[in-house]
């Protein structure tokens, strides 16, 4: 498979309740939250944008879906960028994404990143030189048991992803970006569901790893993921600290600021 005939499509899981951010998440989607001065899903929008993704998909939940269409679905176009919406009544689990993307990605590949994933690298350059196969990128972390993780060979290479490990296989936390060739449809639809019933985006990495066809980077900066108050709170403060509210690509700017000018004059005319 070259990678010329194929283009990268991209894919934004931003669906879930998020019980843990309730009464906050009682009014708004989870993604649609601050993290210091932009709301969490320009974060993995510009993700997708810096590396050159110019069809994106965003998966949300029926109540939010207003929301994320005023934010997100005007500006956008004038740019060249395409982001369309789909409605996820209920979640499945993350490869359900790809199947719910079926007629999106078309015979294309494409990148998935979960909505409230926030990166301080930069992961353009995979993205933009992936070819076939897939490529997911594993951090160190300290609760290792919370996430899919990567167990290595004497030789470092990477021998099988296990869901929530219940005994220790490594510290290697599989995180929210993943990029896969076409095939991932079928390898989705052909997922059965885990214990805890979901179709899960592990059961994809083993189907490339399976193949020796998936690609496992690791890397030193920072991910977070703002699931409860503190971790919400600490995704603000170290996006300010770290200055990564302003590792975005020019094209998001613009057209965030565009928004805001339209807003201003919209309250502007109702005060008059
Ligand atoms: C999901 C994936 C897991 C991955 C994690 C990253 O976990 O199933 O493999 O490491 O996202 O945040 P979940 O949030 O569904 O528990």
């Amino acid at each position: 498979m070259s990678k010329g005939d194929k283009k990268m499509k991209g894919i934004i899981l931003s669906g879930g309740t998020a019980t843990r951010l309730f009464p906050l998440t009682a009014t708004t989607s989870k993604q649609l939250l601050p993290v210091y001065n932009k709301q969490m899903i320009f974060y993995p929008l510009n993700t997708l944008i810096k590396a050159g993704i110019k069809d994106i998909l965003i998966i949300v939940t029926p109540e939010h879906s207003g929301q994320y269409m005023n934010l997100l679905g005007a500006e956008f176009k004038k740019y060249g960028i395409r982001i369309i919406f789909e409605v996820q009544k209920v979640p499945r689990g993350l490869a359900d994404a790809f199947i719910m993307g079926e007629g999106f990605i078309g015979k294309d590949n494409v990148t998935m990143i979960l909505g409230d994933n926030i990166f301080e690298d930069d992961f353009s350059e995979a993205i933009k030189n992936f070819q076939s196969g897939g490529h997911v990128f594993a951090k160190k972390v300290s609760d290792p048991e919370r996430f899919g993780v990567v167990k290595f060979d004497e030789t470092g290479n990477a021998v099988k992803i296990v869901e929530k490990p219940q005994e220790w296989i490594s510290d290697y936390a599989v995180t929210g970006l993943y990029i896969y060739d076409n095939r991932v449809i079928e390898a989705a639809k052909n997922t059965k569901p885990s214990e805890r019933g979901e179709i899960e985006i592990t059961s994809l990495h083993n189907y490339y790893l399976e193949r020796n066809e998936l690609k496992v980077s690791t890397f030193d900066g920072e991910w977070l993921d703002a699931g409860t108050f503190d971790t919400l709170l600490e995704a603000g403060r170290i996006v300010k600290e770290k200055e990564i509210y302003k590792n975005f690509d020019p094209l998001i700017d613009a057209a965030v600021e565009e928004f805001n000018a339209e807003l201003k004059a919209l309250a502007k005319k109702r005060l008059l």
